[in-house]
């Protein structure tokens, strides 16, 4: 069986045994794993039980049921979903906005039942998700649905299966409760915003349709109608409450349903318990300070009567249960309208589209512009200049427009067109084939030249204090520079003549800039603005030539096998260098005396030992970390790679090694420790016997 080497049991009465045994066991390590972050195995092991049950299964195809660990990978399409009638209505909330909505909220239920002051609240955060019923029949996981209007939902079984958190066999954990012979559970699943950006990042690669934010993510994902699609999907799970209990001892609080909940194995929202609105007020505080950090969109905190016979004698307004609130968070969605579309030039001539929009207040910041990220956007979306349009401020990020309100056109709309020339120095749009952003391809574009400035003096690059946008646009429009080299021929009485300098100021700047020609190589080479090279593409380019002459001799071969380095990024380096104008600026750089030289890669050993050899890290090494072995590794002229393949020369292996191993084992490469590692870097007459033995000259 692939590459772990398995014995059955000969006894069918045996091997059934260690069949339910397994499932059991997986079922249980995939609790620690994705329910509890804190798994004890290894995922050499894990892969081992893996191998087995399927080594069963491929024998006893006829046992397989639906909630066996193998079934996660997604069933075959469907071509539509199954309604299913939920068991009891699934409710919706009533909102409120501040404290007073709060408060007037529990001072109607204290008409209805004057016991709500006696009792206690918990809350717990609302997740932007979507709700799931989730059904078990003797502990087993039989339908999963979306609520649909909360009393017919449909049927998304085969969907919910490949969530990794969700229990198919409960209780999960050897010692916990025997759940009721039917229970149904109430949770969101949604996905962080973390994973929504991989998932887009992905779609966007491959040409798909990406989607506008993680909730909509999470819909498209649970609404799949082929399942192997969402197995694909980071969707995620988190359970708030039991709809049907059908046994004994059923939870009386909601409390305790959450902690009964989460002692039969389910992922259970986080939540506090409060004598008073008081403390409900300063918990949503708290979440309120959380949200723009937390890893996933929240939209406001429930507060819900604890006593849960109280809350079912409260009932319900319509489809609101009346014993539970949402307090909702400030809204990060608005509509406003959309005056008109423009568009930036970036420092790579990326042109970009804004919205200009109607100033509007979103969670106490008033926005006036939001991106539309790019052509294809404002035309797929069929965003119109005039249109009402919905501004999001998410977290931390900068706003952007989710789409138009379509219903409140008036006709008078006007559909964009994307300039066919530079808004800025007016030379004809380029578009690049499979890329969806246009460009300005004139070198020479103020526009270009003044963000190239700006980035060239920002922190991270060549950190030149008080030179910002404002700034560099005004040396561009004064003629002063047309390039970042001719920055360092500036003199105070060049800047004079510039609106807003004073002698002080210019003097400051020149010094400034001045100062900065001793910044390390990583910092200019980041600093040129080559596409595709980051801070940390930077890094490992200096790291590896210790100057910008040997960089530039670099072949696209040479800096795709650097580790990090891509080969689409390793020609785009070689391109920026081939273009003659770069040639002439790194000459200018060079007579201004801005030429680091990296120490790094000047301490490297003159003969790389390691040169032409490929090697695989695995387990835990006793004096380096990986990446520290990584670093050495490729110090010494060796390659480091993630997979185990023929190409492989050595698995460096350490304590509790995962699957590699065995891969290495069976592909017959040889494993070698921390110890022969160094001693190969070390010893040139054991290097060459070793190289000899494995076919290769030193
Ligand atoms: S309790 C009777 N608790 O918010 C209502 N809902 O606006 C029971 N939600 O449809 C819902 N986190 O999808 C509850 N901790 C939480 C929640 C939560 C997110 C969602 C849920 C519900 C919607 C109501």
């Amino acid at each position: 069986m692939g590459q772990f080497d398995i014995q059955l049991p000969e006894d069918e009465q045996e091997l059934r045994r260690r069949y339910e045994e397994l499932k059991r066991l997986i079922h249980y390590h995939n609790y620690r794993y994705y329910v509890l972050n804190d798994p004890v195995i290894s995922d050499y092991e894990y892969d081992r039980l893996m191998a087995e049950l399927r080594a069963i299964e491929e024998r006893h195809p006829e046992w397989v049921t639906p909630d066996s660990p193998s079934q996660r990978v997604g069933a075959p399409p469907a071509s539509e979903f199954r309604k299913v009638r939920h068991p009891a209505p699934i409710l919706s909330l009533a909102n409120v906005f501040d404290d007073a909505g709060l408060d007037a909220w529990l001072q109607r239920l204290a008409r209805i039942d004057p016991a709500v002051l006696e009792t206690d609240f918990t809350v717990e955060p609302k997740i932007d998700g979507l709700t799931v019923v989730l059904h078990y029949r003797d502990g087993t996981f039989v339908l999963g649905a979306t609520r649909g209007d909360g009393e017919v939902g449909e049927d998304v079984t085969a969907n919910l299966r490949t969530v990794r958190s969700l229990p198919l066999r409960i209780p999960v954990r050897p010692d916990g409760p025997k759940p009721p012979p039917y229970l149904v559970v109430r949770g969101e699943a949604f996905m962080t915003r973390e994973d929504f950006e991989a998932l887009n990042e992905q779609l966007r690669a491959r040409g798909e349709r990406t989607f506008a934010n993680p909730r909509n993510a999470a819909a498209g994902s649970l609404r799949q109608l082929d399942p192997s699609v969402t197995a694909q999907r980071p969707l995620r799970l988190l359970t708030y409450q039991i709809v049907v209990h059908d046994g004994p001892d059923a939870p009386r609080t909601q409390w305790d349903a959450l902690h009964y909940l989460e002692a039969l194995g389910f992922p259970v929202v986080e939540a506090d318990l409060c004598p008073d609105l008081d403390c409900a007020k300063r918990v949503y505080r708290k979440w309120l300070q959380r949200r723009p950090y937390w890893p996933y969109d929240l939209d406001g905190v429930v507060i819900k009567i604890n006593d849960l016979e109280l809350q079912r004698r409260l009932g319900a307004v319509g489809k609101d249960a009346r014993g539970m609130v949402a307090y909702k968070f400030p809204a990060q969605e608005v509509t406003t309208t959309l005056k008109d579309i423009k568009v930036n030039v970036g420092r790579t001539g990326v042109l970009t589209p804004y919205a200009e929009l109607e100033p509007v207040e979103i969670g106490g910041v008033v926005v006036r512009k939001a991106t539309l990220h790019n052509f294809d956007y404002i035309r797929d979306k069929d965003i119109r200049i005039g249109d009402r349009v919905i501004v999001r401020r998410a977290g931390d990020v900068i706003p952007y427009i989710v789409g138009p309100v379509v219903s409140a056109r008036t006709g008078k709309e006007r559909v964009y067109q994307p300039p066919t020339h530079c808004p800025v120095c007016g030379a004809p749009v380029q578009k690049v084939e499979g890329e969806v952003a246009l460009y300005c391809n004139n070198a020479a574009c103020p526009a270009q030249l003044s963000r190239n400035i700006e980035h060239f003096a920002s922190r991270e690059a060549m950190d030149i204090e008080g030179l910002g946008r404002k700034i560099a646009e005004q040396l561009v429009d004064a003629k002063l520079v047309e390039d970042v080299a001719d920055l360092y021929a500036l003199k105070p009485e060049d800047l004079l003549p510039l609106e807003g300098f004073a002698e002080k100021k210019a003097r400051k700047l020149v010094e400034a800039i001045q100062a900065s020609k001793d910044r390390p190589l990583d910092r200019l080479i980041y600093g040129l603005g080559i596409r595709g090279v980051g801070a940390v593409t930077a890094r490992l380019l200096a790291d590896r030539y210790p100057d910008l002459d040997a960089l530039r001799q670099a072949t696209v071969d040479e800096l795709a096998a650097i580790e990090g380095i891509g080969p689409v990024t390793a020609q785009m380096i070689v391109d920026w260098f081939n273009r003659e104008r770069n040639q002439r600026l790194l000459e200018k750089l060079r007579r201004a005396g801005v030429w680091p030289r990296s120490q790094k890669a000047e301490s490297q050993p003159e003969t790389q030992p390691l040169a032409g050899l490929t090697f695989v890290i695995t387990g835990t090494l006793p004096s380096m970390t990986r990446e520290e072995a990584k670093a050495y590794i490729q110090r010494h002229g060796g390659r480091v790679t993630n997979s185990v393949s023929r190409k492989t020369d050595f698995l460096v292996v350490g304590e509790n090694p995962g699957s590699k191993l065995r891969k290495a084992q069976a592909l017959g490469i040889p494993t070698i420790d921390e110890a022969t590692l160094r001693r190969l870097v070390e010893d040139p007459a054991f290097r060459e016997q070793v190289l000899a033995q494995r076919g290769k000259s030193p």
